[in-house]
């Protein structure tokens, strides 16, 4: 239809990105068509979103004039940023400020920008409790997220503040681990405070809502997740969705941020921010507002119907 509103998704073959894809194109009759941005047309992903109806365009955002021409025509634009692809803070800053300009240059009228915290509005560089990272940061990828909020708000957009995965107990290590005993357990720097959580895929259905709503969010700040939920509460919910127990093991953030892969220090500190401002950050992000935007909205217990096979648990060992 000639007359569908275009939305241009970043990250389009990746998590939110694709959700957002995948919400569009499961309402044919929502008035919107999606324009999914990728490095490479010719990828697998970038192929599947082609078979599934979307108008698939080459975009790098290391290339202004890319993400200009992508932009163009478009009546919305879905921004998200790259971070642990680089890790670089300065640098994805800068990358959410080459979204926003090209938004602008290309006259797109609602913007959704999905950002995080600047955690040092909570914890200044003078706090010791953790350390400042690459120079001038507390948490990097979500402060320089926060860094980039006012070149959005001078658009017509949204600001979308997000929550941790529960995917990443699926991609990004955090599945529990079994003892030398043989008995899972799962770690977590957050001691018992809760972690605002949602299923990645939830992000797009919920840019989705707030599309389809723009004379109620231009202008505004808003937050998602699908579940407040504690160490011990995942622990013991993945434990029957798994059918194998799983207990809580409190790592505390001084000891993650020791762990010494990349990125453990500027995780160690996330996490420490979630557990010292958990009001905070679960006040930003209502449960009942992500659902009115998302109805399908998952908590975790759902989450894990359909996902607890995709965690990457070692097996039992077999007893003799
Ligand atoms: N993990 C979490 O719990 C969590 C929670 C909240 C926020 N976040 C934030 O989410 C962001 C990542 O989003 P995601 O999880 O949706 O990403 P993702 O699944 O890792 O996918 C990112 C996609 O971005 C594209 N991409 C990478 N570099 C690019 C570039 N230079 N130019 C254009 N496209 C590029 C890639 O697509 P092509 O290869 O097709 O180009 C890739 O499919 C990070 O900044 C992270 O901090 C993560």
């Amino acid at each position: 239809m000639p007359d569908k509103k275009i939305i241009a998704v970043t990250g389009a073959t990746g998590s939110q990105g694709g959700g957002l894809v995948r919400a569009i194109l499961a309402d044919p009759n929502g008035g919107f068509a999606v324009r999914a941005l990728t490095r490479n047309v010719n990828s697998e992903k970038a192929r599947a979103l082609q078979k599934l109806g979307a108008e698939v365009v080459e975009a790098d955002v290391d290339d202004i004039a890319s993400l200009r021409r992508a932009f163009t025509g478009a009546y919305g634009a879905f921004c998200v940023t790259f971070f642990w692809a680089h890790m670089s803070a300065e640098k994805e800053t800068a990358d959410a400020r080459a979204l926003a300009q090209a938004a602008k240059d290309a006259g797109v009228k609602h913007v959704i920008w999905s950002t995080l915290e600047d955690t040092r509005k909570f914890v200044p560089l003078s706090d010791n409790r953790m350390p400042t990272l690459q120079g001038k940061y507390k948490v990097p990828h979500l402060d320089a997220k926060g860094e980039a909020d006012d070149d959005f708000k001078k658009l017509p957009s949204t600001l979308l503040l997000t929550s941790f995965y529960f995917d990443n107990l699926v991609n990004f290590g955090l599945e529990p681990k079994r003892d030398a005993d043989g008995k899972l357990s799962f770690s977590l720097p957050m001691a018992d405070k809760p972690m605002s959580c949602i299923a990645a895929e939830d992000i797009g259905k919920c840019t989705y809502g707030i599309f389809k709503k723009p004379e109620q969010f231009i202008g505004k700040t808003v937050g998602i997740a699908g579940e407040h939920v504690t160490g011990s509460q995942m622990a013991a919910e993945m434990g029957e969705a798994l059918g194998d127990p799983v207990s809580y093991n409190y790592v505390p953030p001084e000891i993650f941020r020791t762990f010494g892969f990349p990125g453990a220090e500027d995780l160690g500190n996330m996490f420490h921010f979630f557990r010292d401002f958990e009001k905070e950050f679960s006040a930003a992000r209502s449960i009942e507002f992500s659902r009115s935007v998302n109805p399908e909205l998952q908590n975790f217990r759902t989450w894990l119907k359909e996902n607890a096979s995709r965690i990457p648990v070692e097996k039992k060992k077999a007893t003799a």
